[in-house]
């Protein structure tokens, strides 16, 4: 079996090892969405890992509702990507372009529009704006002329990824957000094309898939889903009869590799009783498989490759805090702490001053 510190090939992208950073949002973008130069430099310090997974980045304004995160629908947003991707390149790293629609997950006062969704849904609690924590608002359920909006807006975003030096994109189809809201039957209550039999709830996973592969390749399109338990208030009364067939259609398309965040029930950043679908996954996916959650250290990851379950493991909390995770890893070394404080602030701090270990 490979060790963590084997290379992997990830459809085109050639990873050097199999600790991979996880996609993980921090804020630092204007609030313009546009990208900062303090970007470049934190995902520098991480240019160890076999592939960065960005943080998730917005495909529409309607589609963005965190504060100070990135996104790619303006030519300005692009631009200011690739100051990122080069010092990336430069520091001997890849990275891909975790595409975002958060659908019901986002509050009018930053989008400037009524959030949408599968259905008329409201997720209960709270949503991050610029003014603080606001109540979720009931969502617009979509229609067809939305879809093929939609649609659009991941294809024009997959170009501008490419053109902003991306080695590929990640569809963020996990954690409850639009694309998770059309797979889980608690948030999908349609009954068109898109809702009712998992072959319906799919359908939009499919034809985003379809479209940002169609700019990007196949090889270097990825996905994530998570499939197990409760996300935001996204889950679903049967997950294997959707995330089954849902891994099925993305192993015939081909897609470069599939990530899994799957939580267990002691969970550290979500926790569930719902069983890990990987074990039927790895059957019915033919591709890489990358398995992320609550891996902070190299025996625990090292295992699940063993397994044979995994092909690479993705670590968040533990890359946040260590720019030098893989040569942590690597010699057993401990690790820092994160601070959750500054996991969202403004700012340097907690963003790229976390010591690598000679300086520590
Ligand atoms: C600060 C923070 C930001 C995150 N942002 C994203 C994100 O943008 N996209 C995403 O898919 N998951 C996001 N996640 C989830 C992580 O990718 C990962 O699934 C989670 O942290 C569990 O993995 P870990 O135990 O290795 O940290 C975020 C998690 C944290 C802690």
């Amino acid at each position: 079996m490979p060790s963590l510190f084997d290379p992997v090939s990830l459809g085109a992208v050639a990873a050097p090892n199999r600790v991979l950073m996880a996609p993980l949002t921090r804020g630092r973008a204007g609030r313009d969405a546009v990208p900062t130069a303090i970007m470049a430099d934190y995902y520098a310090q991480r240019a160890g890992a076999g592939l960065i997974i960005s943080e998730a980045t917005g495909i529409s304004r309607e589609g963005l509702g965190w504060p100070y995160a990135p996104g790619l629908w303006t030519d300005e947003q692009a631009a200011a990507w690739r100051p990122v991707t080069d010092a990336v390149h430069e520091a001997g790293g890849r990275i891909v372009a975790q595409l975002w629609h958060m659908g019901r997950q986002v509050h009018s006062s930053v989008t400037g529009t009524q959030p949408v969704s599968a259905s008329a849904t409201r997720t209960d609690g709270q949503a991050h704006t610029y003014d603080g924590k606001q109540d979720f608002e009931t969502a617009r359920a979509i229609d067809t002329g939305d879809i093929a909006r939609i649609l659009n807006d991941y294809e024009t975003a997959t170009r501008r990824a490419l053109t902003a030096g991306f080695d590929g994109v990640q569809v963020h189809a996990a954690n409850g957000y639009l694309i998770d809201q059309f797979l889980r039957d608690n948030a999908n209550h349609r009954t068109d094309a898109y809702g009712g039999s998992p072959d319906n709830r799919t359908r939009l996973l499919r034809e985003v898939v379809e479209r940002v592969a169609g700019v990007a390749g196949t090889d270097r399109t990825a996905v994530r889903l998570s499939p197990n338990g409760d996300s935001q208030g996204v889950n679903d009364s049967d997950p294997h009869a959707v995330f089954l067939p849902a891994v099925r259609l993305l192993s015939e398309i081909g897609i470069a590799f599939l990530e899994l965040r799957e939580p267990g029930p002691d969970g550290t950043f979500g926790k569930t009783d719902v069983p890990r679908l990987s074990p039927e996954i790895r059957e019915a996916f033919a591709g890489p498989l990358v398995l992320n959650s609550d891996y902070f250290d190299r025996a625990a990851a090292q295992r699940r490759l063993d397994d044979g379950i995994a092909d690479a493991v993705s670590f968040g909390r533990a890359f946040l805090a260590n720019p030098d995770l893989v040569d942590r890893l690597r010699d057993d070394a401990p690790l820092n702490a994160g601070n959750p404080r500054t996991w969202y602030s403004q700012g340097p701090e907690g963003y790229v001053d976390y010591p690598r270990r000679d300086a520590a």
